[in-house]
């Protein structure tokens, strides 16, 4: 059957309309929550070096560096309008109301990551001020940014 020009060129426009949110993926609340359970698990093995529960490990560190800005460069696009609720999401109403602000302590966040890849740190001496200010960057996004639930 065919529809008449008309109805085709609506299709036409709503497939256009709606392509931004397609190419953040079918599911941007669950791919944020996964990319942020990988930002959270990369943080802990430094945490515990950090505390001196572990031996320094540079390959661990410069994974979990690497890993955050693979985030920092993704996190963004997932936060399209529409996707505010569902699946129990911990992402702030400020995100959407103040999207400036968000793009801002995420860019933060990528900064203070290349900067730390770039010191290549060698000795947990080396590693805390380096890697310091991106700790920094996480709790100055979820203060505003994430609704923590528990
Ligand atoms: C630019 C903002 C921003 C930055 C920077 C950021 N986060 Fe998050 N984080 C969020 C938001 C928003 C959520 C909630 C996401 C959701 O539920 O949709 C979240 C959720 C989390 C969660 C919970 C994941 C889960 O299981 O739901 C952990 C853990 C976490 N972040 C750790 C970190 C760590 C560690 C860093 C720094 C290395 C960091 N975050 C940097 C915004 C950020």
């Amino acid at each position: 059957m065919s529809y008449p020009a008309t109805v085709r060129v609506l299709f036409l426009l709503l497939a256009t309309a709606f392509m931004p949110i397609a190419s953040a993926g079918d599911d941007p609340v669950h791919e944020r929550h996964e990319l942020m359970e990988g930002v959270g698990d990369a943080a802990k093995p430094i945490g515990k070096m950090f505390k001196g529960e572990r031996d320094y490990d540079m390959e661990v560190v410069m994974a979990s560096l690497k890993t955050w800005h693979d985030a920092s460069m993704r996190f963004g696009d997932l936060f399209p309008v529409g996707s505010e609720t569902g699946e129990g999401t911990e992402a702030a109403p400020a995100i959407w109301e103040d999207r400036a602000g968000f793009d801002e302590a995420l860019d933060k966040f990528r900064v203070a990551t290349e900067a730390a890849l770039a010191a290549s740190p060698e000795t947990l001496e080396a590693a805390k001020p380096a890697i310091g200010p991106v700790f920094e960057t996480c709790k100055g996004c979820h203060d505003t940014y994430r609704i923590e639930d528990e």
